[in-house]
């Protein structure tokens, strides 16, 4: 079977899409799929090699000679994305890439606005291409900080004290956003509504700091979320798996050594190991109270399920030894968290197969 691994987009996390995506190809079982990498660079072009032998291209980050596709083009067959090298382009490397790409199901490797928010997720569904992870709609709440927190209240998921406000409401009147916010009493977190691996997040402790961290989040987002920062802060994560009711949770791990956040460059970009990979960074299964972590895993379902999501997502949690609070839930986690899947008895590649089978289901 013809398995399409996209990886990119017009994301500011766009490298990890990449690692993510590797990681996928390098695991996926070859006894039953044919892997194809597809790159969507980062003005938003969809690009293909030819059959992907050469996909030390993306491992060097130089992504030469991979032909250029439109994949408005893709309605010419039901239940296959079928993408085609752009007619316009000349020849070169091109002129052996001339046949087109037909995948018979997708595994969108990206993270972030424009690709894990939904938006790639509709352009598969008017495919009628089966894709794995979450459909459109929970894509776009899991991406949406706001209204996932919306859902998750509807839910009654423990979560920190916020507020969020548009960039224009702002604008109007500072001061009435500043006071709210500093309600909740600092330190705050301030955060874009809509980004992931941790962009333009910061941390307030007085009022000068917190018109600087605003102003930060909204250089990314018009939408803003301002958070207690709870102290003594660990952070838990949990994966879950699966579709429906019917879903299942992994492990919990808990990330060390990190700032009081995580950085962008931590999380992903130190050295060349993706997420997953700096064994001395994360503990799992965390060392915590196991009645605590079997109410993570149970909330852990509960956020999945709330947001209507499948395949596997990740769900953070606070944890400051006494309560917790359910941080966010990300719909395509970075190396699928297939660092969680394995110590639960889930090698990789079985993780891989079975996202396909829940995206076939
Ligand atoms: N958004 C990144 C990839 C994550 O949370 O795993
Ligand atoms: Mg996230």
């Amino acid at each position: 079977k013809k398995v399409g691994i996209i990886i990119g987009g017009r994301t500011v996390e766009h490298e990890v899409s990449i690692i993510t995506g590797l990681q996928i190809y390098d695991n996926i079982d070859r006894t039953k799929y044919q892997p194809y990498v597809i790159y969507i660079d980062k003005k938003g072009k969809w690009n293909i090699g030819d059959s992907l032998g050469d996909i030390n291209t993306y491992k060097n980050k130089s992504f030469d000679g991979i032909t250029e596709v439109i994949p408005w083009q893709n309605f010419d067959k039901k239940n296959t994305l079928t993408l085609h090298p752009n007619p316009d382009l000349k020849q070169g490397l091109f002129a052996k890439k001339r046949e087109k790409l037909e995948v018979e199901v997708v595994i969108p490797a990206v993270h972030g606005t424009s690709v894990e928010d939904g938006a790639l997720q509709g352009i598969l569904e008017s495919c009628e291409v089966p894709y794995c992870f979450t459909g459109v709609k929970a894509s776009a709440l899991g991406m949406d900080k706001v209204s996932m927190k919306k859902i998750f209240h509807a839910e009654n998921l423990p979560m920190v004290d916020h507020i969020w406000f548009y960039r224009s409401q702002y604008r109007k009147d500072q001061e009435q956003y500043l006071e709210k916010a500093e309600s909740i009493g600092y330190p705050l977190i301030v955060k874009p509504a809509n980004l992931g691996s941790s962009v333009g997040i910061s941390k307030a402790t007085n009022r000068e700091e917190l018109m600087e961290s605003i102003e930060v989040a909204l250089s990314y987002d018009k939408k803003i979320l301002v958070e207690q920062c709870i102290e003594n802060l660990r952070e838990i994560n949990c994966a879950v798996i699966g579709y429906e009711d019917d879903v299942e949770a992994s492990l919990c791990e808990e990330p060390i050594g990190w700032e009081e956040f995580l950085k962008y460059e931590d999380k992903y970009m130190s050295g060349k190991k993706g997420k997953g990979s700096g064994e001395d960074k994360r503990i799992i299964p965390a060392d915590i109270p196991d009645e605590v972590s079997q109410r993570i895993r149970e909330l852990a379902k509960k956020a999945f399920m709330a947001i209507d999501a499948s395949g596997t997502s990740r769900v953070d949690f606070l944890y400051d030894n006494k309560n917790i609070y359910v941080n966010e839930i990300n719909t395509i986690p970075g190396s699928i968290s297939f660092y969680l899947w394995e110590p639960s008895g889930l090698p990789f590649k079985e993780l891989i197969t079975r996202l396909i089978e829940i995206a076939e289901t």
